[in-house]
């Protein structure tokens, strides 16, 4: 793990309010249990998001006109979604590649075999990055026009000024003529969301104490994820999912690596993510500061979650 990321640990452990950084989620075990909860059938935000890629891929891609471009992914994970834009794009002559950023290097390695094994002619480029630190050093290629996706609510992760920060910054790195496609996970029932992240086969738990296991492994704890449960509540003040690991009891943890002890109190909880739900108005919220202008809305048929197509407002 950097350097920055153990100053976190230690800092949000110390703090009154206990926490933990949502990035550290994505190790290799995390990784993959965040694609099985994509795939879980009360996570609907996969489900609703293919609907709407499937149904507008050639109206995205219309955008291009003729012009020569590139998808762009931040956070591409598996690539499940994009395919859907990819499979669409190989039949188009203007097509260059397909670009893929992100954190994890299991994720990377999963997503060029499936590239590989779907589609054999894509020569896609794929980088090992942490978006949320380094878009500004982000390599992305400038000789074509790029089509930039950050999809699967992952914009839910960031607070609302992190966000449109990310969006602004986000923007900078697109050209006249690009587009970005943000895929945002709607405001609903609570019972829907409450499913959603507390999945009946227990894959939302199991991805939340992965992160103690993390510790174990990566910094010589002796955390015992049975002292530990997974809780998640729908906060309506922030209009947001809320995961927590709460000490079943009195308890402290030595990391040996640090030379480090915590104590727990029975009860305690540990602030481990949010993941924001937007209604439209929260959506144009975010980037009325920006320099991103929403064209169009794309919703899937239960109108649970929203897709939204935003170009760089002209600068002119
Ligand atoms: C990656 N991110 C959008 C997921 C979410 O829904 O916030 C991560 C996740 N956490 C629990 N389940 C899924």
């Amino acid at each position: 793990m950097d350097v920055n990321s153990t100053l976190e640990i230690v800092t949000g452990l110390t703090a009154a309010q206990k926490r933990l950084p949502s990035k550290l989620f994505y190790d290799d075990n995390g990784t993959a249990l965040f694609r099985k909860i994509t795939e879980a059938p009360e996570y609907y935000l996969t489900t609703c998001e293919k609907e709407i890629l499937r149904k507008n891929a050639d109206f995205i891609l219309d955008q291009m006109e003729n012009r020569p471009f590139n998808l762009i992914e931040l956070g591409a994970g598996d690539g499940s979604k994009a395919s859907l834009l990819i499979k669409k794009a190989m039949t188009r002559p203007n097509f260059r590649s397909y670009y893929a950023y992100d954190i994890s290097k299991k994720a990377l390695e999963e997503l060029e075999a499936n590239l590989e094994k779907s589609f054999p002619d894509l020569e896609p480029h794929l980088v090992i990055a942490d978006y949320t630190t380094s878009l500004e050093e982000l390599d992305i290629p400038s000789q074509e026009s790029n089509i930039f996706l950050f999809l699967g609510s992952s914009i839910g992760n960031f607070s609302p000024s992190q966000a449109s920060l990310f969006l602004e910054k986000l923007s900078h790195k697109m050209k006249d003529g690009d587009f970005l496609l943000v895929g945002f996970d709607l405001k609903k029932a609570e019972r829907i969301l409450y499913k959603a992240y507390n999945d009946s086969q227990g894959l939302t738990a199991e991805f939340n104490l992965n992160l103690l296991l993390r510790l174990n492994r990566e910094y010589g704890a002796n955390f015992n994820i049975e002292n530990f449960k997974h809780v998640e509540i729908y906060n309506p003040g922030l209009g947001a999912m809320e995961s927590y690991l709460l000490s079943l009891k009195e308890q402290t943890v030595y990391f040996e690596d640090l030379n480090l002890e915590i104590h727990f109190q029975q009860d305690e909880m540990i602030h481990t993510e949010l993941s924001y739900k937007f209604s439209v108005e929260d959506i144009e919220n975010l980037v009325k500061d920006t320099s991103l202008k929403a064209l169009s809305f794309l919703f899937d048929h239960k109108r649970y979650f929203v897709s939204v197509l935003f170009h760089r407002r002209s600068l002119h």
